[in-house]
């Protein structure tokens, strides 16, 4: 399958994102696919599916679609468009749905491909990145940064996420520092592992500037 087609979905995406404030905008997109390739080169999984379901990856998303649903027919109807051929139709259509699926515990990733770019998703939102994405998306929710006075807890239920306060430094604890454990293959993991004693070390450096220690 065609370069042309990795370019022409690119501007669709970036044309569909380019207003999107939650935390899945074009730069994420960029930034999976990049991750995407070079993960997929390491592990020897097909370029071409992981690439395009990089891409495409968050337009099935609630979030953007409104249900997964609607999103999963527009990413189908887009592949059509450009007649992908069937057999990477299909398969970067099921990785999609399995990476949008939010419901309980996320399915197991069936193939190479899907665990590549399932990967690529969770090692942006850990690391340098990862960091910056949470303090963004946090300000944006009018949340504190950090508040002593609210209990760090590890383990959220839909309904706390909800209701309840919370803070940029607690999402570390509520997710990204449980990231690296999540991932599929042996080259996201030990890149994982970089980044996950990455947001280590800004957490310590975080309390000890708190309390005027550092
Ligand atoms: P995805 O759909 O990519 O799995 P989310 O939509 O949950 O991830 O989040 C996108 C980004 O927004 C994450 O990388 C994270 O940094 C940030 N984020 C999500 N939920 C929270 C939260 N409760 N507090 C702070 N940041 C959050
Ligand atoms: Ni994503």
């Amino acid at each position: 399958m065609s370069q042309l087609m990795i370019e022409k979905t690119e501007v669709f995406v970036k044309e569909k994102l380019k207003d999107e404030s939650s935390g899945h905008d074009w730069y994420h997109i960029y930034r999976v696919k990049k991750l995407a390739e070079n993960i997929a080169e390491q592990e020897g999984a097909d370029h071409f599916i992981c690439v395009m379901a990089a891409l495409l990856h968050d337009i099935a998303d609630e979030k953007i679609a409104g249900t997964e649903e609607k999103g999963l027919q527009e990413v189908r109807l887009w592949l059509e468009s450009i007649a992908v051929e069937n057999q990477y139709l299909e398969q970067i259509i099921s990785i999609i749905s399995t990476m949008s699926f939010k419901g309980g515990n996320q399915s197991a990733m069936q193939t190479l491909e899907g665990q590549v770019v399932q990967d690529a998703d969770r090692l942006d939102a850990i690391g340098a990145i990862g960091i910056g994405r949470t303090f963004a998306y946090s300000g944006a929710k009018g949340q504190l940064m950090y508040d002593p006075e609210i209990p760090v807890r590890e383990k959220m239920t839909k309904d706390q996420y909800r209701n309840e306060k919370s803070t940029a430094v607690n999402h570390f604890y509520e997710k990204l520092l449980k990231l690296k454990n999540t991932m599929n293959t042996t080259y996201a993991k030990k890149l994982a592992n970089e980044r996950h004693a990455f947001l280590e070390s800004f957490l310590e450096q975080f309390f000890g500037e708190w309390e005027g220690k550092k």
